[in-house]
């Protein structure tokens, strides 16, 4: 369905029962997520829809106290030209937050994809690519220092086989870049916690292995990293939701804050055509959410930055334009009515 279309959706579709499934159904008006835990629940939103769809934004605002934007604070948009930074569309969100009282978390610094073209050009010997990267890295961080409360750093540094991804800071740097971010990110915000950011740590033990075994030397040669976002893009059983749980607990219990960024559970890893979501699959999906919140709750609340979910509603969900395949990730469904999952969030925690 079109944005336009979803625009002219009655409000009352809000206060439509939960659909589907043996889970009792809940209505939204039953209550606010994020009152349920007393850890930050976020969710990764897209201005126009926050403004201009009032199901989206009654959902935000309604059941979320944590905020990321999904793409308007990535490099290509923050810093499109060579000293020019575009802060308006993020400003206007870091307003909203102040004016809604939900956290902002920034995501992301550095990153291979969603760079701006002048970067991928630009020329230059290792100290220009290092003056580079400290003018991004502190003019961004500077500017909305005291208004995000985190930052993920550095995105997607690895490959699936623990080696290091070759990306234009890697080859211009070395693997000195992800040091060099961290500590050009806390010289200009000193409380922001700063986050290393990536998929697959759990499914994949080489990748985990990688990514823990260098942000724990780093951190044991200074370099100020808090804590590790363990993007939750995964399938129904696929990792199982204990290898899920037990990476979790490696990261705590190495001394690292946990940011359970990027929770999306797909029901559909073959790419198979799926019109509907099955009851079957809507169940499935809302006992996996339930059991890593309930896992999550047991981190020591020192460790605990939250759990963030990557989208809405289905409809907005990246994984269908991304992957192109049908799929029903979200815990609210293409009409923003509340699924299974967040039901029995509601009903469980
Ligand atoms: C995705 C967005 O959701 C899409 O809208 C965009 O087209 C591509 O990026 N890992 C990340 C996120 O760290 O920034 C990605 O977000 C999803 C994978």
């Amino acid at each position: 369905m079109s944005l336009k279309k979803l625009i002219l959706l009655p409000a009352s579709l809000l206060a439509l029962a939960c659909s589907k499934g043996n889970v009792e159904p809940c209505d939204l008006s039953s209550g606010r997520l994020y009152q349920k835990v007393n850890f930050p629940v976020g969710v990764a939103v897209e201005p126009e829809a926050l403004y201009n769809l009032p199901p989206y934004s009654n959902i935000v605002q309604g059941q979320y106290n944590s905020i990321t934007a999904e793409t308007i604070m990535k490099p290509e948009h923050l810093h499109p030209f060579e000293g020019v930074y575009f802060w308006g569309e993020a400003d206007s969100l870091a307003r909203y937050c102040e004016a809604n009282n939900k956290r902002l978390h920034g995501h992301t610094l550095i990153w291979h994809q969603q760079l701006p073209q002048w970067i991928i050009n630009f020329e230059g010997d290792r100290a220009a690519w290092d003056a580079l990267l400290k003018d991004h890295v502190q003019t961004i961080v500077t500017h909305f220092r005291g208004r995000v409360s985190g930052w993920d750093v550095v995105n997607e540094a690895f490959n699936d086989d623990g080696t290091m991804r070759s990306t234009v800071w890697h080859e211009h740097l070395g693997s000195s870049y992800i040091e060099k971010a961290f500590r050009y990110a806390r010289e200009a915000d000193p409380d922001a916690k700063l986050f290393y950011n990536d998929y697959s740590l759990a499914l994949n033990p080489k990748k985990r292995r990688a990514v823990m075994t260098l942000l724990t030397d780093l951190r044991a040669k200074g370099v100020p990293i808090d804590g590790i976002g363990m993007q939750g893009h995964i399938f129904i059983g696929f990792p199982e939701v204990s290898e899920f749980v037990s990476t979790m607990n490696e990261i705590w219990r190495s001394g690292f804050s946990v940011h359970v960024s990027e929770l999306d559970v797909s029901m559909n890893p073959f790419g198979r055509e799926m019109p509907l979501a099955s009851e079957t699959d809507l169940n499935r999906q809302a006992n996996v959410i339930l059991q890593i919140f309930q896992a999550y709750r047991q981190v020591p609340s020192q460790y605990q930055y939250g759990i963030t979910f990557w989208g809405v509603g289905d409809a907005d969900s990246w994984i269908r334009s991304y992957f192109a395949r049908d799929d029903y990730p979200l815990m609210f469904d293409d009409q923003y009515r509340a699924k299974p999952a967040y039901c029995k969030l509601l009903e469980h925690l």
